[in-house]
C-alpha cells in the first residue's frame, strides 16, 4: 500500500515536472522568436495600397514633355545675334535690308532649309541644336522685318 501511494506520487511529481517543463520552455521559445525578421520572412513581396493609405496626389502622372516654343525674338537675341547684329564672317545683318533682300527672294522655305543644313561660315542651324524648325524660322522672320 505504502509502496502503491509512493509510486503513485512519484509519477505525479513526474507529469507534474514534464508539465511546468513543457509549460515554460513554450513560454521562452515564444519569447525568444524575433517576430520582425519573422514578419520580413513571410512578407508578401508585393505590396497593395488602398484607396486612403497614402496621398494619392503624390504619385503624379508623368508630365507630358511640352516644350514651349520661343519666339523669333527669343531665339535670335540667344543664339543668331552672336553672329547676325554685327555681321561676323559676313553674315547677313539683322534688320539690313541690303544684306537680306536677295535672300528674302529665295523664299522663306530655302532659307529655313539652307539655316538646318548650315550654309559658308554658319554652322547647322546656326548652332541652336535644341531649335525646332519653326523656332528657326521665326528667327529668321525676326531679323529679316
Ligand atoms: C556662328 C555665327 C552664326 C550664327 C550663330 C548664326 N549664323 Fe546665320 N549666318 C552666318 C553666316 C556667316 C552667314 C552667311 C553664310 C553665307 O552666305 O555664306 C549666315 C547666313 C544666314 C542665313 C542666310 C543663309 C543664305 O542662304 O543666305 C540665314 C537665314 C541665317 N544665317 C539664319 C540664322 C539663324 C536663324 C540663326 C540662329 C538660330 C543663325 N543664322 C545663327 C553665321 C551665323
Amino acid at each position: 500500500m505504502y509502496f502503491k501511494n509512493s509510486v503513485a506520487a512519484i509519477i505525479i511529481i513526474i507529469i507534474i515536472i514534464i508539465g511546468v517543463d513543457a509549460f515554460f520552455s513554450r513560454l521562452i521559445k515564444i519569447n525568444s522568436v524575433d517576430t520582425s525578421t519573422l514578419e520580413d520572412r513571410i512578407r508578401p513581396l508585393g505590396q497593395v495600397y488602398l484607396e486612403g493609405d497614402i496621398d494619392v496626389n503624390v504619385i503624379k502622372a508623368p508630365v507630358a514633355v511640352t516644350t514651349k516654343s520661343r519666339s523669333g525674338e527669343e531665339v535670335y537675341t540667344s543664339v543668331c545675334a552672336s553672329c547676325h547684329s554685327i555681321g561676323v564672317a559676313g553674315a547677313p545683318k539683322f534688320g539690313v535690308k541690303v544684306d537680306w533682300a536677295p535672300r528674302i527672294k529665295r523664299g522663306m522655305a530655302d532659307l529655313v532649309k539652307v539655316t538646318i543644313s548650315g550654309v559658308g561660315a554658319m554652322p547647322p542651324k546656326g548652332t541652336c541644336m535644341t531649335c525646332s524648325d519653326d523656332e528657326l524660322k521665326a528667327a529668321i522672320e525676326h531679323m529679316t522685318k
